[in-house]
C-alpha cells in the first residue's frame, strides 16, 4: 500500500501553502484531485449533510470509514480523516487509529470536544470542551498507536469557538505539541480572521498550523501563508457548489417539465462515464467475457 503519510509529509516541506479540499464521497475526491489540490479532507461536516443529519456527533465511527474509504480509493492524493473528537475517549481513539491507518489514510485530525461535538459553524449550540489533560492523553494514544512512523496525528482545540480565548487557545495547543501532536488545527469564527493572526504570532513554529478558513472566506491562502499557517483546508465549498447546483436544477426541471432547459447546468454523460471509469469495464468484458 502506498504511504501516503509519506506523500503528506513531504507536502509539508514543499514551498507555500498545501491546500485541502473538502470531500463527502468518491466523485467530489476525483473532482478534488482534477482541479489541482494537494490532498483531501474527508469532512466531517460534509459526510454527515450528505446523509441529511447535522454535523454534532451522530454520524458513527465505521460510517465515516466507509465514505473515507471511498474518498480514499478515489484519488492517489493524501487524505486527512476528520474524525471529531476520536468518537468516544481514549480507548476508542486507539481503535479509530488503527481503523484509519490500516486503510492507508494518511492520517487523522481529532478535536477537543467532549461527546457528542458539536458542529463549530453553527451559532447557538451548546459547547464543552474536554479538559487540556483529557485532550493530550488522546493525542498521546493517537501517537503510540499509529504503527507507520509517517502517519499523520492533527491536534485541533476549539478553544476561540468555544469562546476560551487566545491565552487557553495557546495553552492547549501547547500541550497537544507536547503530547506529540504533527500538526495544530485552530479553529475560528471570527470573520476578520484576527483571532487566526493572534493565534499564530503567539505560535512561532513550533509544529505547522493548519487553517479552515470557511467563517473568514475573504482571508486568502498567501494571507494565511503570512500569518504563519502551511495547510489551508477548504473544507465544504464542494458540497456547498453541488447542494446549489441541484437546488436550482431541480426546481428548473419540475417547473419546465423537461430537461432540455438545464442540459447546459449538468455535467455531461460522458464525463460522468470517464470520471468513474467505463472504459476499464469494456477493456474487462473483452478480456475476459468471451462468450
Ligand atoms: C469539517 O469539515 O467537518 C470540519 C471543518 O471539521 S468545520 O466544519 O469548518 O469545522
Ligand atoms: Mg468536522
Amino acid at each position: 500500500m502506498e504511504n501516503k503519510s509519506k506523500k503528506f509529509r513531504q507536502l509539508l516541506k514543499n514551498p507555500g501553502s498545501v491546500l485541502l479540499s473538502g470531500a463527502h464521497d468518491g466523485i467530489s475526491s476525483k473532482l478534488s484531485e482534477r482541479a489541482g489540490f494537494h490532498a483531501i479532507w474527508a469532512s466531517g461536516f460534509c459526510i454527515s449533510a450528505s446523509k441529511g443529519i447535522p454535523d454534532v456527533g451522530l454520524v458513527t465511527m465505521t460510517e465515516h470509514l466507509d465514505v473515507t474509504k471511498d474518498i480514499n480509493r478515489c484519488t492517489n492524493l493524501p487524505v486527512i480523516a476528520d474524525v471529531d473528537n476520536g468518537y468516544g475517549d481514549v480507548i476508542n481513539v486507539t481503535r479509530m487509529v488503527a481503523e484509519y491507518e490500516s486503510v492507508g489514510i494518511a492520517g487523522i485530525c481529532m478535536e477537543d470536544y467532549h461527546h457528542p461535538k458539536r458542529c463549530s459553524l453553527v451559532s447557538g449550540l451548546k459547547r464543552d470542551l474536554v479538559s487540556l489533560e483529557e485532550f493530550a492523553s488522546k493525542v498521546k494514544a493517537a501517537k503510540a498507536t499509529q504503527q507507520n512512523p509517517d502517519f499523520l496525528v492533527i491536534a485541533r482545540t476549539e478553544a476561540f469557538v468555544a469562546g476560551l480565548g487566545l491565552e487557553e487557545a495557546l495553552k492547549r495547543a501547547n500541550a497537544y505539541a507536547d503530547a506529540g501532536a504533527d500538526l495544530i488545527l485552530i479553529q475560528s469564527k471570527d470573520s476578520t480572521a484576527g483571532e487566526m493572526k493572534a493565534f499564530a504570532a503567539g505560535w512561532g513554529d513550533r509544529i505547522p498550523l493548519v487553517s479552515v478558513p470557511t467563517m473568514y472566506p475573504t482571508t486568502t491562502a498567501a494571507e494565511l501563508d503570512g500569518m504563519g499557517y502551511k495547510v489551508i483546508i477548504f473544507a465544504n465549498q464542494g458540497l456547498r457548489a453541488a447542494v446549489l447546483s441541484m437546488e436550482s436544477v431541480f426546481k428548473q426541471i419540475v417547473d419546465k417539465q423537461t430537461i432540455s432547459a438545464v442540459d447546459d447546468q449538468i455535467s455531461t454523460l460522458p464525463n460522468i462515464f470517464e470520471l468513474v471509469g467505463y472504459d476499464r469495464i469494456k477493456e474487462l468484458e473483452s478480456r475476459y467475457i468471451t462468450s
